[in-house]
Formats: structure tokens, C-alpha cells, sequence
């Protein structure tokens, strides 16, 4: 026998028709989940009393057999093996004979993807947390190690006002934090057992799916058989859980590329997570962070085709759903790796206090005096207009603020008075910036903490 479906056809398929809808070179990566399926699938047979013991336990010594094949790189695939449940299934009869011929009772290869896909996902999605959490704790180290760090904070691309570097180390914390609860939301939808509903309607054979699903580890049991074979939201959801965090990956490495530049010069990279030029012999080029930031644009690119895949589906499964595989892989693989080689290199990133100071100008300190005139009484709109004033004198007089005589400031507005020398450092700027959420290092210092307990 050549193709399990032979039986039907007359005519010999096209050898064109075969390599066509071989999906074999995408779907090998699900081998191993593929047997842990099988297996668990046997135990429920047996249990059931579908199959035999005697059957079953040669069809999980055969699995087992493959799998180490498998593991160790010996599993020899043939051309006309479809699809990795093919593959996996000729194996085992080759090895098992008849007993090997039972496998596949009360399943199909239509809810056979869906829980390896379920079963591959799960893992995923557990590395995925794991190494958010990695990248969150170098982050946290960095923040810690440069505690008062003080740079300018960009609006605009514009400098806007003084904040502290662990201010903006933990602003990404949180948006990592909050990509893992939308990785763990998807990941309860994601733990439902799909086996058993077969083709698309069910069976007849006395199966017990609670069962399996305790077997293979899963929370639950889907309750629509039709459903269960024609969904794709839960590839779908992770992947866009996935896709968000590559654009959080990608303005972090925007970020830093930009720092890394001569014109900045706020951070010095790691030179083993460099490359270099084939002509210019200068260059340390930031290579990793500016292929983040293009992989984000494919994984957009994929979780687009991904939805576009399903979009007018008939139900219930239909082939086209092959494809769903290498575009969410792609997805999950990209932020696999983004996220552990981002983890690395940050680590090794030196942030240069004092260029950040330096290249801070005396202006991102005129909101700090805008609230200093409405702390005297004056209301916000006048008090800017009289900020606004003092700014366009600073730049026509080329003077800083700290240059400015009493009687200029007065000049501008009766209110100020001498203490106004106090709060024109950046180190007062970002101390009084004491509201909820703001970046005084007092605030930082206790979400600092929190987040070494958290990730601890
Ligand atoms: N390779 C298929 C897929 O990824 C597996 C299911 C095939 N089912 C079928 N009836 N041909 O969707």
C-alpha cells in the first residue's frame, strides 16, 4: 500500500498532485508531539477495550521506537509519505504489522493536527513566558546597576523632560508583563483536548476523551466536534500575542540602535552581539537589533496570511488549513529567538551615564518651571505662555536657564523669586515627579523592588 486512502481510486495520482500537497517538510517539526499524541491516543483504546493490550502495547513500543529514531536523526521519510501522520503511521506498520494497522481507530488526521498543533503550541507558549521573564530580569539588572541614571525622556523625538534611565528600563518591564498575561489568557483556550472528534462528526466507537485528555495533560475537552476541526483562533490568538511582543522587541531595539549611534552615544554594545562592514573597517554595526526590527515586520506579515487563511472558510475542515503551519511557525520561531537573543545582548549593553547627562538640554527643565509659577499662584495656560517667553529669550539671548539674572526672571514674571536656582537641575526634575507612576527615585525604587520580587 502507498497512500492510506488508495482504496477509493482507480487512477494513480500524479506524482505533481503528491508533491503538491506534501506537507511533510512544514509539519515534520510536530513529530514528537505527533507521538505523544499517538501514544496517548493507544492508552485510550485500550482502556476502552477498542484495541487489545496486546496490540496497543506494540503500537507504544513501535511509537517509542520511532521516536528515538526520530530524536537521534535516523527516521528515513519517503516522498510519498503526505504528511508527518503518514510518515509516523507507515513506520509503525512497517515495524508492528497488523497491531500497527489499529492506530488509527476513532481518530482522523483532521483532529490528529489540531492536538499536535495544541499539543506543540502549549510547549511554545511556556518557553515564551520563560523567556519574557528572562528579558524582564536583565532589564530589572540594568536598571538596578544604573539607578541613577538621568537622560532625556522623547516626545516627538524631541527631548522632553529629564527621566531616569530605570524608569525607562522598567517601562518595558510592564510591557512585557503584560504580554505574558495575554500569552497565559491564550494559553487556557489553548489547553483543550481536540482528539476524538474524528473527521468532523464524532464516532461510534466507545471512546473516552476525558480520559486522553488527562493523559496528554490537558484542562479540558472540546465540546463541538465541528468546531473543534475547522478553529484556527487559537494558532490565530497566539500569534498575535507573539506579533505584539516583536513590535515591543522592535521599539526597544529602535531605541537602543538609535542610542548606539555616534550623534547619541548614551550606550556602548556588546561587540559579541556586533557584526562588523566587508569595506569599511570602522564599523560595529547593530545587526541583531535592526533584524528584530525586520522580523517584526514579517511576523505582521504572517499573522496577516494566518487570518487571511480562514477568512470565508466554509466549515468544517478544509485543506487550505495546511498552510496555516508555516506561517505560525515562522511567528512563534522569530519570537523565540528575538526574545533570547535580546535577553543576551542586553545584558551586555553598557549605559553611558555621563553622555546621557551631558547631551540633556536646560530646556526639557520648563515644564519643571511652568509648575513652579502654578505652585506661586499663577494658573497653567498663563504660567506657559510666561515659560514659552523666557525659552524664546534663552534662545535669542543664546542663554540657559541657569544663566538667567533675578531680574530677568522677573522681568518675565513678579512671582519668581531666588528660589528658583533650586529646581533648575535635572536631579531635582526628576525627584519632585513624585505622582503615581512618575519618575522621582523614590517611586522607581519601590516599582524596582516589586519587580525584583516578581521576577525573582
Ligand atoms: N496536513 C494536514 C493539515 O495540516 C493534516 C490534515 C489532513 N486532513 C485531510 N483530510 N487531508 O491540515
Amino acid at each position: 500500500m502507498k497512500y492510506m486512502w488508495e482504496g477509493r481510486f482507480k487512477e494513480k495520482t500524479e506524482e505533481d498532485v503528491i508533491n503538491f500537497t506534501s506537507s511533510l517538510a512544514v509539519d515534520k517539526k510536530l513529530a514528537l508531539y505527533d507521538i505523544e499524541g499517538s501514544i496517548g491516543h493507544t492508552k485510550m483504546l485500550i482502556k476502552c477495550r477498542i484495541i487489545s493490550r496486546k496490540d496497543g502495547d506494540k503500537v507504544i513500543a513501535g511509537l517509542n521506537k520511532i521516536k528515538t529514531d526520530i530524536e537521534k536523526g535516523e527516521f528515513k521519510f519517503k516522498s510519498s509519505d503526505e504528511d508527518i501522520h503518514t510518515a509516523i503511521e507507515r513506520r509503525l506498520i512497517e515495524i508492528t504489522g497488523k497491531a500497527g494497522e489499529r492506530l488509527h481507530t476513532a481518530r482522523s488526521r483532521n483532529d490528529q493536527i489540531v492536538l499536535d498543533e495544541r499539543l506543540y503550541l502549549k510547549d511554545v507558549l511556556r518557553q515564551i513566558l520563560s523567556l519574557i521573564s528572562n528579558l524582564q530580569k536583565k532589564m530589572v539588572e540594568k536598571a538596578e546597576a544604573n539607578f541613577y541614571s538621568i537622560m532625556p525622556a522623547y516626545t516627538h523625538m524631541q527631548q522632553s523632560q529629564p527621566v531616569l534611565l530605570p524608569h525607562y528600563l522598567l517601562s518595558y518591564v510592564e510591557m512585557l508583563e503584560r504580554d505574558k498575561s495575554r500569552i497565559k489568557e491564550a494559553y487556557k483556550r489553548l489547553d483543550i483536548l481536540p482528539a476524538g472528534v474524528c473527521a468532523c462528526c464524532g464516532t461510534s466507537l466507545p471512546i473516552d476523551r476525558e480520559y486522553l485528555a488527562k493523559i496528554l495533560g490537558f484542562s479540558g475537552v472540546s465540546r463541538n466536534s465541528l468546531d473543534t476541526v475547522a478553529s484556527r483562533d487559537f494558532l490565530i490568538e497566539s500569534a498575535f500575542d507573539c506579533v505584539l511582543i516583536m513590535l515591543n522587541l522592535s521599539r526597544f531595539s529602535e531605541d537602543i540602535i538609535l542610542w548606539s549611534t555616534y550623534e547619541f552615544g548614551f550606550v556602548e554594545l556588546p561587540e559579541k552581539f556586533c557584526t562588523g562592514s566587508s569595506i569599511m573597517p570602522q564599523k560595529k554595526n547593530p545587526d541583531v537589533l535592526e533584524l528584530i526590527r525586520g522580523k517584526s515586520a514579517s511576523v505582521i506579515g504572517m499573522l496577516t496570511g494566518l487570518m487571511a487563511l480562514m477568512k470565508g472558510l466554509p466549515l468544517s475542515y478544509n485543506r487550505d488549513m495546511q498552510e496555516d503551519k508555516r506561517l505560525a511557525f515562522s511567528i512563534f520561531e522569530d519570537t523565540l529567538y528575538s526574545l533570547d537573543i535580546l535577553a543576551k545582548m542586553t545584558g551586555g549593553i553598557r549605559f553611558r551615564k555621563d553622555v546621557m547627562k551631558e547631551k540633556i538640554s536646560q530646556f526639557t527643565l520648563a515644564t519643571d518651571i511652568a509648575e513652579y509659577l502654578v505652585k506661586k499662584g499663577v494658573s497653567f495656560r498663563e504660567s506657559h505662555r510666561i515659560c514659552g517667553a523666557i525659552v524664546r529669550y534663552c534662545l535669542e539671548k543664546n542663554k540657559k536657564f541657569s544663566e538667567l539674572s533675578i531680574n530677568e526672571w522677573k522681568f518675565f514674571c513678579t512671582a519668581i523669586s531666588k528660589d528658583i536656582k533650586d529646581i533648575l537641575s535635572f536631579e531635582s526634575s526628576v525627584k519632585v515627579k513624585k505622582s503615581y507612576g512618575g519618575t522621582s527615585p523614590e517611586i522607581v525604587r519601590k516599582e524596582l523592588n516589586r519587580w525584583k520580587k516578581i521576577l525573582k
